[in-house]
């Protein structure tokens, strides 16, 4: 009797130190092995066209979540399948939004839980664009997987999946319970997530500890960890006119041109140095410390590499630091079109009656866009007034997203440090996105849970481009990545 006890003690022990221990090794030479079936899961995924823009595609992103789904219920998770309402379209007609897809893998109180953000709709692609091979057969070249979707987020969620796939395979613990989101609205602006995590606020998301997105890439060969986002604050400028357009042979000269209006009013957004002009905007923006200029200065970033890339003759900023803030770090003021305005081919007299333009401005901290929609409103006003026009003037934002900023001393951060030097050897580098990626902010201020974002993309993916790309090294090292991140994630003490 005692001697049994002893024994089932010792083989308790022995089985309680295996949970914990990272049999890493064991993990990885299981993923190398595995690593044809994870280009085929991709292959498969990026054959499905999943493009949320595009209302007759509903039916493939349907067919994509489903995909999802299945694949999480195989693996035996807790699946729940969320409705997040339905979507009007412009001719009025109302459809229903993607299902979220979640589950749950494990609910031991005693661990972390941490929640994987991802989504598997697409940005359009067609292979006339200027794709070199069919956006939606993913076609390996030097080692590269091309295919719209690849990076941008299918091979990052894949790659997540088959990390708890890789632990369960093994009949290893996993060394936190992990949850898993998925979507299939974020290019389009993540329709219906917001209402869906403020109503899951207690229920799903009671138990997160911790939620990491991995919807970004690096900034240069070396692995990344992201640590803020830009916010946006998009606004349409509407100047209408006569009735209707008119034709400058015959009109011209009689009126005020609605389109002369709306350039002049523009032109007072910003300066050619890069200085917005409107008054008020850029009070708020903190202040730019020694702290953070070292942090830039430690980031991989060759200035000539990135001039070259994006073809121009000279950049606003001379050096590093100084460049790399005012793409992270300041707000810009970026115009993108007008509607309404003339831009077929040839040379057409004609003198459009209505014209909206569309321009954004990148929030940082600690700028609120509500401010700045005031700001912007009476600072276009006030320009339009002056210049005594019959004409009306509309403005409004349309997008108002806040920025995300992480505090990279937190220990999701030291974690992912861990994780990334146990993978690659290396200190990963502290990055920040320019764009935006308003679900960070959702997250951070509906759930009030710590975020990171741990990315796996090259810095060169051309995400939303044409030639969209993962290299298979990063897929696969970054499915390590979250193998390894997970386990570092169990060291963080509870609190
Ligand atoms: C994908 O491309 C490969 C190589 O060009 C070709 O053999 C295959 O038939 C294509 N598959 C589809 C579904 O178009
Ligand atoms: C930036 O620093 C200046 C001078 O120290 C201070 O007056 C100002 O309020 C600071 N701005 C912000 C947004 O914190
Ligand atoms: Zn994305």
């Amino acid at each position: 009797m005692m001697e049994c006890v002893s024994v089932c003690v010792v083989v308790l022990m022995m089985s309680a130190a295996r949970g914990h221990s990272l049999r890493f090794n064991d993990l990885t030479d299981y993923v190398n092995k595995h690593q044809e079936e994870y280009v085929q899961a991709l292959r498969d995924w990026v054959s499905i066209e999943s493009d949320s823009s595009d209302v007759t595609k509903r039916a493939e992103l349907q067919r994509m979540m489903g995909v999802v789904e299945e694949k999480l219920r195989e693996m035996k998770g807790n699946v729940d399948v969320m409705d997040v309402g339905t979507q009007t379209l412009e001719d009025g007609s109302i459809i229903p939004l993607p299902k979220v897809v979640t589950a749950a893998f494990g609910e031991d109180e005693n661990k972390h839980t941490v929640c994987v953000y991802g989504h598997v709709d697409v940005q359009p692609a067609r292979r006339e664009d200027g794709w070199a091979t069919d956006p939606y057969n993913l076609t390996e070249i030097n080692g590269n997987l091309y295919g719209r979707g690849a990076s941008d987020n299918k091979a990052p969620v894949l790659a997540w999946i088959h990390a708890v796939e890789a632990y369960k395979a093994l009949d290893m613990e996993l060394p936190v319970n992990v949850k898993f989101l998925i979507e299939g609205m974020e290019e389009t602006g993540s329709n219906g997530l917001d209402v869906l995590v403020a109503a899951q606020r207690d229920a799903f998301f009671s138990d997160v500890d911790y939620i990491v997105i991995s919807d970004c890439g690096w900034q240069s060969a070396r692995p990344a960890l992201t640590y803020g986002t830009r916010g946006n604050a998009y606004f349409y400028a509407q100047v209408e006119g006569p009735k209707q357009d008119l034709h400058s042979g015959v009109d011209g000269g009689a009126v005020i041109e609605p389109m002369t209006d709306l350039i002049a009013i523009l032109d007072t957004l910003i300066s050619a140095s890069g200085e917005i002009l409107i008054p008020g905007v850029t009070d708020a923006v903190a202040n730019f410390t020694e702290e953070e200029r070292k942090i830039y200065e430690e980031v991989d970033f060759d200035m000539e590499t990135y001039r070259r890339t994006i073809g121009v003759e000279r950049l606003m900023y001379d050096n590093k630091v100084d460049l790399l803030a005012h793409l992270w770090r300041f707000p810009t003021v970026s115009i993108h079109g007008i509607e309404g305005a003339f831009s077929g081919h040839g040379t057409k007299t004609v003198i459009p009656a209505k014209v909206t333009a569309k321009f954004s401005i990148r929030q940082v901290p600690n700028m609120e866009p509500a401010v700045v929609e005031k700001q912007v409103t009476d600072h276009l006003h006030a320009v339009f007034e002056q210049r005594k026009s019959p004409n009306k003037l509309k403005v409004k934002m349309v997008i108002g997203a806040k920025p995300w900023l992480a505090d990279i001393k937190h220990a999701l951060y030291e974690a992912g440090k861990r994780a990334v030097k146990r993978v690659f050897g290396v200190e990963p580098e502290l990055i920040r996105e320019g764009g935006t990626i308003p679900i960070a902010r959702t997250f951070q201020d509906v759930t009030e849970k710590d975020i990171i974002m741990l990315p796996i993309g090259g810095f060169d993916d051309g995400l939303h481009s044409q030639n969209e790309k993962i290299s298979r090294y990063n897929y696969i090292e970054g499915t390590k990545l979250f193998i390894a991140y997970l386990h570092e994630v169990s060291h963080i003490k509870k609190d």
